[in-house]
């Protein structure tokens, strides 16, 4: 396909889909951002128009609001734009054993229903409303952020592991779906990424942070963007993160779960 288009990226106002964003600029890409801070998306493109001269455009949404997807969709066409590129980065973890349901607990239902909403249901919605396009363009590329944690079981983190190996399964299926159609899907899995990511999480005395290899928002973006761009199925990021994502395969399930459950506890 053609090099330059219209990227849109969820969860575009810092952290990985900042960088993402600003892989696609330095390419000469008009970018869509979206995010719930209008003022962090702003920023992200005032910068980017600046340094690239690509223009931006700035749609706030929250995506725990189920009716977000197909107002961005139409918000999108109201603007005369067609999108080349859909980056579903937009995500959250929570921290915390399943049990507890009290109303200020991380794991309350509330809040682990809304974090299934932003990382399962939006991603799925979005593809759902601009794929069709992209298939009738013959020209598209889709990435979906997924985590090295859609590899095995997350105990202390269980729904948020659980909603990431959702992400890479439906990734790597409509991958083969779209074969041959010109329109490639892309599942992009860091490992423990420095970013805003941890500190909402509450996972930044976790060993997984602690004691483990971290990247950088950029590194990250840089492997990701790089495999999107080559239509790559899946990308991990790191050679750490490589290594423990295939030594996942050779060992018993549950031990796996019990090692990510190690990762997860406080150092
Ligand atoms: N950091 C890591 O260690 C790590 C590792 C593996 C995978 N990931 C994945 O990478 C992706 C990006 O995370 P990050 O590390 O860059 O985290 P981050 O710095 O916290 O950024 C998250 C982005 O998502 C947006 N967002 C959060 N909730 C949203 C909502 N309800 N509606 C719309 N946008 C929302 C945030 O913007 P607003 O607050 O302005 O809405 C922000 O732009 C996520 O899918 C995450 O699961 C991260």
């Amino acid at each position: 396909m053609a090099d330059k288009g219209t990227a849109l990226v969820t969860g575009a106002s810092g952290g990985i889909g900042a960088e993402l964003a600003e892989r696609f600029a330095r390419d000469g890409w008009d970018v869509i951002l979206v995010a719930r801070s209008r003022e962090g998306l702003q920023r992200v493109g005032e910068a980017l128009s600046a340094k690239y001269g690509v223009r931006h455009h700035v749609i706030p949404a929250d995506l725990t609001d189920p009716a977000a997807p197909q107002t961005l969709f139409d918000s999108v066409a109201g603007l005369g734009l067609t999108v080349d590129a859909l980056v579903n980065n937009a995500g959250f973890g929570l921290a915390g054993t399943f049990v507890d349901v009290g109303e200020g607990e991380p794991t309350a239902l509330a809040r682990e229903l809304e974090m299934l909403q932003v990382n399962v249901v939006a991603l799925t919605h979005l593809s759902k409303l601009f794929l069709p396009g992209m298939v009738e363009r013959k020209r598209g590329f889709v990435m979906n952020v997924a985590s090295t944690a859609a590899f095995q079981p997350g105990p202390l983190m269980a729904v948020y592991y659980a909603s990431k190996a959702y992400v890479l399964s439906f990734s790597e299926a409509l991958s083969v779906e779209l074969d041959g159609t010109g329109v490639t899907v892309t599942a992009l899995c860091p490992g423990a990424t420095r970013t805003e990511f941890q500190v909402a999480a509450g996972m930044e005395n976790s060993r997984l942070f602690r004691g483990g290899q971290v990247m950088t928002a950029g590194e990250v973006a840089d492997a990701g963007y790089a495999a999107m761009r080559a239509g790559k199925p899946v990308v991990i990021t790191g050679a750490a993160n490589r290594v423990m994502a295939f030594s996942t395969r050779l060992i018993p399930r549950r031990m796996a779960a019990r090692v990510a459950k190690m990762a997860q506890q406080n150092a």
